[in-house]
């Protein structure tokens, strides 16, 4: 029995010709609907509702000013009816008016920032990402209060129901290869099919040439003394750089290294024969940013290599088993099969390595540059206690240079950009506010060590509008 509906954001407008609609006959059902952002949208042009271009974008952190209601419950001060929290926005369009709701929240760019009306309620704000206080709250008071549903996900089930699912969908007598990266997505992955299928499973590390310093040796070394499944090593160095030669447009980038990545797993499954699966830690963000490669009615924020950057034709079915989970139910599953802490409490990697933090086309000077300066910048915050603290943190580097003076003589360098963010599962991000003397020191660290960079900057922006790499 359906108890509520949830109506999600979209990149639309309402007034797109071809927008995500739904019948009125639906949100006059006799059952709570919440819409969030777009939803929230559909449910007041739908009921008679002014639904504007608005006179300003909001992206990013507003404040929500509330009355105390059903849907925000237990958040205004005691005995107060009215508050005010910090919510994320991501929006053009707003409501501009909706005679017959009540109207309970508004910030000071959207006047309906949180209505209800009969069996409907609807926020402009996103309560499901970290960065909107109490937002969890918010949809707990909607599910289990207003709507009266069950708390009964668990992750213990949820590992022994992907347990089963792998090895019905592999069978007796299949084999699977996992692109195994280090990180947490991968190994979690490959944990879960070797739970599954045992030694039918052979891991492939790659290393693409935009790993970081270190990397490989440490990811080997991770792997052999913790674990005990087949790794077959892959030097693909020089196909993947080959291929990003001249390649400037960042989704053309991540076009090239999806492709090269598939091309590699595909030769090493024939080289071991008798493969027929391709396993991937693709998690449920990875789907959602490169959605519009799937879905007219998403927008393509950017293909991560394993999920837009995938060729039409593969050869090797995949095996996704966290595909419908966040960074941080991946994190929780990782917990409970006892995943070592080094790939536990590292931060998070994207696939396409470093060619996600070179702006422009990667040569080998900037990506030395990044690497370079990456590794400063985790070695100060790690210096500083910072490191367990933030989500992720490195550096940037483009084609833009700036003056320098160098022994009295001037000198022309790159421009560095660190970016430190922290985030509960990447939708969302916020920069840190890091204290002036640990920016300085990796700063002075970088102009000092780094050869060929003058400058350093720090980037300031949230997601949204921006996102946590800058390609
Ligand atoms: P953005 O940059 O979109 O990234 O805010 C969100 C999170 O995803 C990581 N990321 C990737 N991970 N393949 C991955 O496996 C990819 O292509 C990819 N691109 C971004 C990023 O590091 C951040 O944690």
């Amino acid at each position: 029995m359906i108890k509520c509906i949830i109506l999600s954001g979209s990149p639309c407008s309402i007034h797109e010709p071809g927008s995500p609609s739904c019948s009125s006959e639906i949100i006059d059902l006799d059952i709570p609907i919440l819409g969030i952002c777009y939803g929230a949208q559909l449910i007041a042009y739908t009921k008679g509702g002014v639904v504007g271009e608005g006179m300003k974008s909001e992206f990013g952190r507003a404040e929500l000013l509330f009355k105390d209601s059903e849907l925000f419950d237990g958040l205004t001060e005691r005995g107060s009816e009215s508050g005010m929290m910090n919510v994320w926005m991501s929006h053009g369009d707003v409501i501009e008016q909706f005679d017959g709701a009540d109207i309970i929240g508004h910030t000071m760019n959207t006047p309906v920032a949180a209505f209800r009306i009969a069996n409907n309620y609807g926020v402009q704000f996103h309560p499901e990402v970290h960065h909107t206080d109490k937002g969890e709250k918010i949809l707990w008071n909607f599910l289990y209060k207003i709507c009266g549903c069950e708390r009964n996900w668990a992750i213990e089930s949820f590992i022994t129901d992907k347990i089963e699912d792998i090895k019905s969908e592999v069978g007796d007598d299949g084999s699977v290869i996992c692109g195994l990266s280090g990180g947490i997505d991968s190994s979690t992955t490959a944990l879960l099919v070797n739970k599954a299928i045992g030694d039918r499973l052979t891991c492939i590390f790659v290393d693409n040439g935009l790993l970081r310093e270190g990397e490989k040796e440490t990811v080997i070394n991770t792997f052999e003394n913790n674990f005990n499944m087949k790794l077959v090593f892959v030097d693909a160095k020089e196909r993947f750089l080959n291929g990003l030669r001249g390649v400037t447009d960042a989704e053309a980038k991540r076009m090239v290294i999806g492709e090269q990545f598939i091309n590699v797993f595909e030769e090493e499954a024939n080289k071991l024969g008798n493969v027929d699966f391709l396993a991937q830690g693709t998690i449920y963000p990875d789907r959602i940013e490169s959605a519009g490669a799937s879905s007219q009615k998403s927008s393509r924020i950017k293909s991560h290599h394993n999920v837009g950057g995938l060729p039409e034709k593969l050869g090797l079915k995949l095996v996704e088993p966290i595909a419908d989970l966040y960074k941080d139910e991946v994190r929780e599953v990782a917990k409970e099969l006892d995943m070592p802490l080094p790939i536990l409490n590292q931060h998070p990697f994207p696939g396409p390595g470093l060619a996600a933090r070179v702006i422009g086309e990667v040569t080998e000077d900037k990506l030395r540059i990044c690497r370079e300066a990456s590794e400063i910048v985790e070695a100060e915050l790690k210096n500083s206690g910072w490191y367990d603290k933030v989500w992720q943190a490195f550096a940037i580097v483009g084609d833009d240079v700036a003056t320098g003076v160098l022994g009295d003589a001037r000198s022309l360098g790159r421009i560095v950009t660190i970016r430190v963010v922290e985030s509960k599962e990447a939708m969302t991000a916020d920069f840190v506010k890091l204290p002036y003397d640990v920016l300085e020191n990796m700063s002075k660290r970088i102009t000092n060590e780094v050869k060929g960079v003058t400058w350093v900057t720090y980037a300031i922006s949230s997601k949204p509008p921006a996102t946590i790499e800058p390609c």
